[in-house]
Protein backbone atom coordinates (compact mmCIF):
# COMPACT_ATOMS: atom_id res chain seq x y z
CA UNK A 1 0.00 0.00 0.00
CA UNK A 2 1.56 3.75 -0.57
CA UNK A 3 2.32 5.54 2.23
CA UNK A 4 -0.40 8.36 3.11
CA UNK A 5 -3.04 6.78 1.42
CA UNK A 6 -5.96 5.55 3.45
CA UNK A 7 -7.69 2.27 2.13
CA UNK A 8 -11.19 2.32 1.76
CA UNK A 9 -13.87 -0.49 1.86
CA UNK A 10 -12.81 -3.07 -1.18
CA UNK A 11 -14.39 -3.11 -4.16
CA UNK A 12 -16.56 0.40 -3.07
CA UNK A 13 -16.12 2.14 -6.26
CA UNK A 14 -16.21 5.54 -4.21
CA UNK A 15 -14.51 8.73 -5.77
CA UNK A 16 -11.30 8.92 -5.02
CA UNK A 17 -10.69 11.99 -3.23
CA UNK A 18 -13.11 13.12 -0.27
CA UNK A 19 -11.83 12.64 3.06
CA UNK A 20 -8.09 12.37 1.54
CA UNK A 21 -5.60 15.26 1.86
CA UNK A 22 -6.27 18.27 -0.43
CA UNK A 23 -4.73 18.41 -3.62
CA UNK A 24 -2.90 21.95 -4.84
CA UNK A 25 -4.35 23.97 -7.32
CA UNK A 26 -4.99 22.22 -11.04
CA UNK A 27 -3.33 24.12 -14.02
CA UNK A 28 -5.31 24.55 -17.07
CA UNK A 29 -8.91 24.86 -14.74
CA UNK A 30 -12.11 24.09 -17.25
CA UNK A 31 -13.28 27.23 -15.40
CA UNK A 32 -16.88 24.96 -14.93
CA UNK A 33 -19.89 27.11 -13.94
CA UNK A 34 -20.20 27.69 -10.29
CA UNK A 35 -23.95 26.40 -9.59
CA UNK A 36 -23.17 23.72 -12.51
CA UNK A 37 -23.97 20.62 -10.20
CA UNK A 38 -20.30 19.36 -10.39
CA UNK A 39 -19.91 17.55 -7.29
CA UNK A 40 -22.89 15.77 -8.01
CA UNK A 41 -21.36 14.86 -11.32
CA UNK A 42 -18.52 13.76 -9.69
CA UNK A 43 -20.79 11.56 -7.54
CA UNK A 44 -22.54 9.99 -10.58
CA UNK A 45 -18.79 9.49 -12.07
CA UNK A 46 -17.94 7.76 -9.03
CA UNK A 47 -20.46 5.23 -9.52
CA UNK A 48 -20.12 4.24 -12.93
CA UNK A 49 -18.20 0.94 -13.78
CA UNK A 50 -14.77 0.85 -14.42
CA UNK A 51 -13.44 1.22 -18.41
CA UNK A 52 -10.57 -0.37 -17.63
CA UNK A 53 -9.71 -3.26 -15.10
CA UNK A 54 -7.00 -2.98 -12.41
CA UNK A 55 -6.22 -6.88 -14.21
CA UNK A 56 -5.72 -4.62 -17.71
CA UNK A 57 -3.51 -1.73 -16.22
CA UNK A 58 -1.24 -4.49 -14.57
CA UNK A 59 -1.09 -6.22 -17.93
CA UNK A 60 0.29 -3.03 -19.67
CA UNK A 61 2.56 -2.57 -16.83
CA UNK A 62 4.11 -5.94 -17.47
CA UNK A 63 4.43 -5.63 -21.18
CA UNK A 64 5.87 -1.88 -20.76
CA UNK A 65 8.48 -3.48 -18.32
CA UNK A 66 9.77 -5.64 -21.37
CA UNK A 67 10.10 -2.41 -23.28
CA UNK A 68 12.28 -0.85 -20.86
CA UNK A 69 14.51 -4.07 -20.91
CA UNK A 70 14.49 -3.85 -24.68
CA UNK A 71 12.31 -6.85 -25.58
CA UNK A 72 9.61 -4.50 -26.77
CA UNK A 73 8.94 -1.24 -28.79
CA UNK A 74 5.87 1.12 -28.38
CA UNK A 75 3.78 2.35 -30.72
CA UNK A 76 1.51 4.79 -29.07
CA UNK A 77 -0.82 7.12 -32.28
CA UNK A 78 -4.19 8.81 -32.44
CA UNK A 79 -5.94 11.85 -32.35
CA UNK A 80 -4.68 15.07 -31.15
CA UNK A 81 -8.42 15.27 -29.84
CA UNK A 82 -11.33 12.65 -29.94
CA UNK A 83 -15.09 14.35 -30.60
CA UNK A 84 -18.18 12.69 -29.46
CA UNK A 85 -19.03 12.42 -32.67
CA UNK A 86 -16.84 9.93 -33.54
CA UNK A 87 -16.05 6.90 -34.00
CA UNK A 88 -18.18 5.10 -36.36
CA UNK A 89 -17.75 1.78 -35.95
CA UNK A 90 -16.07 1.85 -39.89
CA UNK A 91 -13.82 4.17 -38.17
CA UNK A 92 -12.99 1.81 -35.07
CA UNK A 93 -11.90 -0.97 -37.68
CA UNK A 94 -10.06 1.63 -39.81
CA UNK A 95 -7.96 2.06 -36.67
CA UNK A 96 -7.39 -0.90 -35.40
CA UNK A 97 -6.08 -2.09 -39.01
CA UNK A 98 -3.86 0.73 -38.59
CA UNK A 99 -2.79 -0.35 -35.49
CA UNK A 100 -2.22 -3.60 -36.20
CA UNK A 101 -0.18 -2.68 -39.77
CA UNK A 102 2.01 -0.12 -37.92
CA UNK A 103 3.23 -3.03 -35.13
CA UNK A 104 3.38 -5.63 -38.01
CA UNK A 105 5.65 -3.39 -39.52
CA UNK A 106 8.06 -3.02 -36.79
CA UNK A 107 7.82 -6.33 -35.54
CA UNK A 108 9.18 -7.56 -39.27
CA UNK A 109 12.11 -5.16 -39.09
CA UNK A 110 12.91 -5.45 -35.37
CA UNK A 111 11.88 -8.87 -34.43
CA UNK A 112 10.72 -7.42 -31.10
CA UNK A 113 7.24 -7.91 -29.57
CA UNK A 114 5.54 -4.40 -30.70
CA UNK A 115 2.96 -2.89 -27.58
CA UNK A 116 -0.23 -0.83 -30.00
CA UNK A 117 -1.67 2.24 -27.79
CA UNK A 118 -4.42 4.23 -28.83
CA UNK A 119 -4.86 7.51 -27.79
CA UNK A 120 -8.53 6.66 -27.63
CA UNK A 121 -10.88 5.94 -25.52
CA UNK A 122 -10.45 9.66 -23.28
CA UNK A 123 -8.61 11.98 -25.53
CA UNK A 124 -11.18 14.28 -24.87
CA UNK A 125 -9.84 17.46 -22.87
CA UNK A 126 -6.81 19.69 -24.38
CA UNK A 127 -4.73 22.21 -22.52
CA UNK A 128 -4.48 25.48 -23.95
CA UNK A 129 -1.98 28.64 -24.17
CA UNK A 130 -4.45 31.26 -23.64
CA UNK A 131 -8.30 31.30 -22.00
CA UNK A 132 -9.15 33.20 -25.63
CA UNK A 133 -9.07 32.08 -28.96
CA UNK A 134 -9.83 34.31 -32.45
CA UNK A 135 -11.69 32.40 -34.86
CA UNK A 136 -12.60 34.50 -38.17
CA UNK A 137 -11.93 37.71 -36.53
CA UNK A 138 -14.05 37.07 -33.58
CA UNK A 139 -12.47 36.36 -29.99
CA UNK A 140 -14.33 33.56 -28.24
CA UNK A 141 -13.32 31.58 -25.18
CA UNK A 142 -11.12 28.91 -25.95
CA UNK A 143 -12.21 25.32 -27.20
CA UNK A 144 -11.29 23.05 -24.44
CA UNK A 145 -11.52 19.34 -26.07
CA UNK A 146 -15.27 18.07 -26.23
CA UNK A 147 -14.75 17.07 -22.51
CA UNK A 148 -15.38 20.47 -21.27
CA UNK A 149 -16.93 22.81 -23.92
CA UNK A 150 -18.06 22.56 -27.31
CA UNK A 151 -16.34 23.76 -30.42
CA UNK A 152 -18.83 26.34 -32.25
CA UNK A 153 -16.95 29.69 -31.91
CA UNK A 154 -19.42 31.16 -30.07
CA UNK A 155 -20.19 32.17 -26.63
CA UNK A 156 -22.82 29.48 -25.73
CA UNK A 157 -20.85 26.53 -27.23
CA UNK A 158 -17.76 27.63 -25.15
CA UNK A 159 -19.50 27.95 -21.79
CA UNK A 160 -17.63 24.67 -19.35
CA UNK A 161 -20.69 22.10 -18.70
CA UNK A 162 -19.58 19.96 -16.69
CA UNK A 163 -22.55 17.19 -17.78
CA UNK A 164 -19.50 16.48 -20.51
CA UNK A 165 -17.83 14.30 -18.10
CA UNK A 166 -20.60 12.04 -17.93
CA UNK A 167 -20.78 12.34 -21.83
CA UNK A 168 -17.20 11.64 -21.68
CA UNK A 169 -17.65 8.45 -20.06
CA UNK A 170 -20.37 7.10 -22.18
CA UNK A 171 -18.59 7.57 -25.32
CA UNK A 172 -15.45 6.39 -23.42
CA UNK A 173 -17.16 2.94 -22.92
CA UNK A 174 -18.68 3.04 -26.46
CA UNK A 175 -15.24 3.61 -28.40
CA UNK A 176 -14.01 0.79 -26.40
CA UNK A 177 -16.58 -1.46 -27.13
CA UNK A 178 -16.08 -0.99 -30.60
CA UNK A 179 -12.15 -1.52 -30.03
CA UNK A 180 -13.28 -4.51 -28.86
CA UNK A 181 -15.32 -5.65 -31.44
CA UNK A 182 -12.86 -4.90 -33.96
CA UNK A 183 -10.72 -6.78 -32.03
CA UNK A 184 -12.42 -9.44 -31.82
CA UNK A 185 -13.39 -9.79 -35.40
CA UNK A 186 -9.91 -10.24 -36.14
CA UNK A 187 -7.86 -7.54 -34.92
CA UNK A 188 -6.08 -6.53 -32.01
CA UNK A 189 -8.68 -4.55 -29.57
CA UNK A 190 -8.05 -3.09 -26.17
CA UNK A 191 -7.47 -5.47 -23.27
CA UNK A 192 -5.18 -8.33 -22.07
CA UNK A 193 -5.59 -11.49 -20.13
CA UNK A 194 -9.08 -10.27 -18.75
CA UNK A 195 -11.02 -8.52 -20.42
CA UNK A 196 -13.58 -5.95 -18.24
CA UNK A 197 -16.63 -6.74 -16.17
CA UNK A 198 -19.39 -6.42 -19.07
CA UNK A 199 -17.10 -8.41 -21.80
CA UNK A 200 -16.64 -11.54 -21.49
CA UNK A 201 -13.21 -12.94 -20.44
CA UNK A 202 -10.78 -13.62 -23.57
CA UNK A 203 -7.02 -14.68 -24.41
CA UNK A 204 -4.93 -12.31 -25.43
CA UNK A 205 -5.53 -12.29 -29.15
CA UNK A 206 -2.42 -12.84 -31.24
CA UNK A 207 -0.33 -10.33 -32.38
CA UNK A 208 -0.23 -6.57 -31.02
CA UNK A 209 -3.49 -5.34 -28.82
CA UNK A 210 -4.45 -1.88 -28.61
CA UNK A 211 -4.40 -0.50 -25.03
CA UNK A 212 -6.10 3.33 -24.36
CA UNK A 213 -4.26 6.72 -23.18
CA UNK A 214 -4.83 9.93 -22.87
CA UNK A 215 -3.57 12.96 -21.14
CA UNK A 216 -5.01 13.36 -17.95
CA UNK A 217 -5.89 17.08 -17.77
CA UNK A 218 -9.44 17.01 -16.17
CA UNK A 219 -9.04 15.98 -12.81
CA UNK A 220 -12.69 16.43 -11.93
CA UNK A 221 -13.09 13.14 -14.65
CA UNK A 222 -10.20 11.00 -13.64
CA UNK A 223 -10.30 11.47 -9.56
CA UNK A 224 -13.91 9.77 -9.53
CA UNK A 225 -13.09 6.73 -11.81
CA UNK A 226 -10.25 5.87 -9.65
CA UNK A 227 -10.98 2.59 -8.13
CA UNK A 228 -9.31 0.73 -5.03
CA UNK A 229 -8.12 -2.34 -6.06
CA UNK A 230 -7.70 -4.81 -3.07
CA UNK A 231 -5.97 -7.48 -4.82
CA UNK A 232 -3.37 -5.39 -5.42
CA UNK A 233 -3.13 -2.83 -2.55
CA UNK A 234 -3.13 0.24 -4.70
CA UNK A 235 -5.40 2.54 -6.17
CA UNK A 236 -5.72 2.55 -9.90
CA UNK A 237 -7.04 4.87 -12.49
CA UNK A 238 -9.66 3.09 -14.68
CA UNK A 239 -10.59 5.87 -17.16
CA UNK A 240 -7.28 4.47 -19.21
CA UNK A 241 -4.65 2.16 -19.21
CA UNK A 242 -1.68 4.54 -19.62
CA UNK A 243 -2.94 8.22 -18.36
CA UNK A 244 -0.03 10.54 -19.14
CA UNK A 245 0.67 13.98 -17.72
CA UNK A 246 1.40 17.03 -20.65
CA UNK A 247 3.99 19.73 -21.11
CA UNK A 248 1.83 22.36 -19.89
CA UNK A 249 1.05 20.58 -16.52
CA UNK A 250 3.93 18.42 -15.80
CA UNK A 251 4.98 20.70 -12.76
CA UNK A 252 6.77 18.94 -9.87
CA UNK A 253 4.18 20.63 -7.12
CA UNK A 254 1.42 20.73 -9.66
CA UNK A 255 -2.16 18.10 -8.90
CA UNK A 256 -1.82 16.58 -12.21
CA UNK A 257 1.27 15.21 -11.21
CA UNK A 258 0.35 14.34 -7.73
CA UNK A 259 -2.58 12.61 -8.93
CA UNK A 260 -0.30 10.36 -11.46
CA UNK A 261 1.99 9.88 -8.63
CA UNK A 262 -1.00 8.29 -6.52
CA UNK A 263 -2.17 5.52 -9.04
CA UNK A 264 -0.50 2.52 -9.86
CA UNK A 265 -0.92 2.18 -13.66
CA UNK A 266 2.26 2.67 -16.24
CA UNK A 267 2.09 7.15 -16.52
CA UNK A 268 3.86 8.79 -18.90
CA UNK A 269 5.24 12.40 -18.68
CA UNK A 270 5.56 14.55 -21.94
CA UNK A 271 9.19 16.40 -21.93
CA UNK A 272 10.09 19.58 -23.69
CA UNK A 273 12.85 21.40 -24.54
CA UNK A 274 12.53 23.56 -21.50
CA UNK A 275 13.42 20.36 -18.93
CA UNK A 276 16.12 20.49 -17.01
CA UNK A 277 18.54 17.80 -15.78
CA UNK A 278 17.41 18.53 -12.15
CA UNK A 279 13.73 18.83 -12.53
CA UNK A 280 13.57 15.42 -14.87
CA UNK A 281 15.25 13.97 -11.91
CA UNK A 282 12.97 14.96 -9.30
CA UNK A 283 10.13 14.44 -11.37
CA UNK A 284 11.05 11.01 -11.99
CA UNK A 285 11.44 10.96 -8.33
CA UNK A 286 8.01 11.44 -7.40
CA UNK A 287 6.19 9.49 -10.45
CA UNK A 288 8.69 6.32 -10.02
CA UNK A 289 9.40 6.28 -6.53
CA UNK A 290 10.21 3.02 -6.44
CA UNK A 291 12.53 2.32 -9.71
CA UNK A 292 9.69 -0.18 -11.41
CA UNK A 293 10.46 -1.32 -14.83
CA UNK A 294 7.40 -0.13 -16.65
CA UNK A 295 6.27 2.19 -14.13
CA UNK A 296 7.21 5.61 -15.96
CA UNK A 297 7.46 6.78 -19.81
CA UNK A 298 9.26 9.67 -20.74
CA UNK A 299 7.66 11.14 -23.85
CA UNK A 300 10.33 13.41 -25.19
CA UNK A 301 8.98 16.52 -27.62
CA UNK A 302 11.64 18.65 -28.40
CA UNK A 303 11.52 19.53 -31.50
CA UNK A 304 14.03 19.13 -34.44
CA UNK A 305 16.25 21.55 -34.21
CA UNK A 306 16.22 21.23 -30.34
CA UNK A 307 16.39 17.27 -29.48
CA UNK A 308 20.44 16.69 -30.10
CA UNK A 309 21.21 19.37 -27.59
CA UNK A 310 18.72 18.83 -25.19
CA UNK A 311 17.80 15.34 -24.81
CA UNK A 312 21.17 13.52 -24.62
CA UNK A 313 21.59 15.61 -20.59
CA UNK A 314 17.64 14.55 -19.41
CA UNK A 315 18.46 10.59 -20.81
CA UNK A 316 22.10 10.88 -18.69
CA UNK A 317 20.51 12.49 -15.98
CA UNK A 318 17.81 10.02 -15.12
CA UNK A 319 19.63 6.87 -15.57
CA UNK A 320 22.04 8.65 -13.43
CA UNK A 321 19.34 8.50 -11.12
CA UNK A 322 18.48 4.91 -11.53
CA UNK A 323 14.97 4.98 -13.04
CA UNK A 324 14.50 2.09 -15.57
CA UNK A 325 11.98 4.49 -17.67
CA UNK A 326 10.70 4.31 -21.59
CA UNK A 327 12.45 7.19 -23.60
CA UNK A 328 8.95 7.68 -25.97
CA UNK A 329 9.64 10.02 -29.06
CA UNK A 330 6.93 12.43 -29.45
CA UNK A 331 7.98 14.05 -32.94
CA UNK A 332 4.64 16.45 -33.29
CA UNK A 333 4.28 18.91 -30.74
CA UNK A 334 7.65 20.50 -30.74
CA UNK A 335 7.49 20.68 -34.67
CA UNK A 336 4.36 22.70 -34.98
CA UNK A 337 4.24 25.71 -38.00
CA UNK A 338 1.52 27.58 -39.72
CA UNK A 339 0.84 26.94 -43.35
CA UNK A 340 0.39 29.94 -45.56
CA UNK A 341 -3.22 28.86 -45.45
CA UNK A 342 -3.61 29.98 -41.61
CA UNK A 343 -3.61 26.09 -40.43
CA UNK A 344 -1.55 24.54 -38.44
CA UNK A 345 0.37 21.70 -39.99
CA UNK A 346 3.34 19.60 -39.69
CA UNK A 347 5.87 19.15 -42.09
CA UNK A 348 7.22 15.05 -42.93
CA UNK A 349 10.67 16.08 -43.28
CA UNK A 350 11.25 17.62 -39.77
CA UNK A 351 8.80 14.96 -37.84
CA UNK A 352 11.35 12.40 -39.67
CA UNK A 353 14.62 14.74 -38.29
CA UNK A 354 13.30 14.60 -34.75
CA UNK A 355 12.73 10.96 -34.87
CA UNK A 356 16.69 10.41 -35.64
CA UNK A 357 17.37 13.33 -33.66
CA UNK A 358 15.78 11.11 -31.06
CA UNK A 359 17.22 7.85 -31.98
CA UNK A 360 21.14 9.57 -31.47
CA UNK A 361 19.73 11.38 -28.36
CA UNK A 362 19.08 8.84 -26.13
CA UNK A 363 21.66 6.26 -27.11
CA UNK A 364 24.34 8.89 -26.08
CA UNK A 365 22.57 9.34 -23.31
CA UNK A 366 23.26 5.76 -22.35
CA UNK A 367 19.51 5.09 -22.80
CA UNK A 368 17.41 3.09 -25.14
CA UNK A 369 14.54 4.37 -27.77
CA UNK A 370 11.34 3.18 -26.14
CA UNK A 371 8.84 4.09 -29.02
CA UNK A 372 7.15 6.51 -31.08
CA UNK A 373 4.07 8.63 -29.68
CA UNK A 374 2.62 10.32 -33.03
CA UNK A 375 -0.89 12.11 -33.68
CA UNK A 376 -2.26 9.99 -36.50
CA UNK A 377 -5.89 9.44 -38.25
CA UNK A 378 -6.91 6.36 -40.70
CA UNK A 379 -9.24 8.97 -42.79
CA UNK A 380 -6.80 10.25 -45.68
CA UNK A 381 -6.71 13.77 -44.44
CA UNK A 382 -4.17 16.28 -45.68
CA UNK A 383 -3.28 17.83 -42.37
CA UNK A 384 0.64 17.10 -42.55
CA UNK A 385 2.37 17.96 -45.46
CA UNK A 386 5.25 15.71 -47.49
CA UNK A 387 5.73 12.10 -47.08
CA UNK A 388 6.01 9.76 -49.91
CA UNK A 389 2.63 10.36 -50.65
CA UNK A 390 3.36 13.92 -51.45
CA UNK A 391 0.64 16.49 -49.75
CA UNK A 392 1.77 19.86 -50.50
CA UNK A 393 1.55 22.99 -48.44
CA UNK A 394 -0.84 24.20 -50.48
CA UNK A 395 -3.56 21.00 -50.29
CA UNK A 396 -3.39 21.55 -46.28
CA UNK A 397 -7.00 22.93 -46.26
CA UNK A 398 -8.19 20.33 -48.75
CA UNK A 399 -9.30 17.15 -46.10
CA UNK A 400 -8.72 19.26 -42.71
CA UNK A 401 -11.01 17.47 -39.94
CA UNK A 402 -8.94 17.52 -36.86
CA UNK A 403 -10.46 19.08 -33.60
CA UNK A 404 -7.13 20.55 -33.02
CA UNK A 405 -3.44 19.81 -34.16
CA UNK A 406 -2.63 18.20 -37.22
CA UNK A 407 -1.93 14.59 -37.67
CA UNK A 408 -0.71 11.95 -40.22
CA UNK A 409 -3.17 9.85 -42.40
CA UNK A 410 -2.47 6.63 -42.53
CA UNK A 411 0.39 6.18 -45.25
CA UNK A 412 2.07 9.38 -43.52
CA UNK A 413 2.00 7.65 -40.15
CA UNK A 414 3.53 4.18 -41.35
CA UNK A 415 6.20 6.20 -43.12
CA UNK A 416 7.06 7.66 -39.99
CA UNK A 417 6.64 4.07 -38.05
CA UNK A 418 8.42 2.24 -40.89
CA UNK A 419 11.58 4.81 -39.99
CA UNK A 420 11.44 5.05 -36.80
CA UNK A 421 12.33 0.64 -36.72
CA UNK A 422 14.74 1.67 -39.60
CA UNK A 423 16.32 4.59 -37.49
CA UNK A 424 16.54 1.89 -34.57
CA UNK A 425 18.30 -0.65 -36.62
CA UNK A 426 21.03 1.28 -38.00
CA UNK A 427 21.86 2.61 -34.44
CA UNK A 428 22.49 -0.92 -33.38
CA UNK A 429 19.46 -2.15 -32.16
CA UNK A 430 16.59 -1.89 -29.81
C1 LIG B 1 -0.86 16.55 -26.97
O1 LIG B 1 -0.28 15.46 -26.82
O2 LIG B 1 -1.87 16.70 -27.69
C2 LIG B 1 -0.29 17.74 -26.31
C3 LIG B 1 -1.03 18.82 -26.01
O3 LIG B 1 1.00 17.61 -26.09
P1 LIG B 1 2.02 18.46 -25.17
O4 LIG B 1 1.49 18.34 -23.77
O5 LIG B 1 3.31 17.71 -25.37
O6 LIG B 1 2.07 19.85 -25.71
CO1 LIG C 1 -1.74 17.61 -29.94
Amino acid sequence: MRTGVSPPVPGTPSPWHPGRRPRPRAQQPPGWPESAGLREIRKRLGARPPLVTPAEVAGLRRRLAGVASGRGVVIQMGDCAETFALPTPADSARTVALARTAASLVEERLGVRVVSIGRIAGQFSKPRTSPTEEVDGVQVPSFRGDLVNASAPDELSRRPEPRRLLWGYEHAARTLSLLRRAGADGGPGPGSEVGPASFPARAVAPGPVLWTSHEALILDYEEPLTRWDAAGEAWVLCSTHFPWVGERTRHVDGAHVRFLAEVANAVGCKVGPGMTPEEIVRLAGILDPDRRPGRLALIARMGEGRVGAVLPGLVEAVRGAGHPVSWLCDPMHGNTVRASSGHKTRHMSAVLAEITGFVAAVRSGGGRPGGLHLESTAESVTECVGGRSGILESQVPDAYYTACDPRLNADQALEAVAYFADALVNSSGV
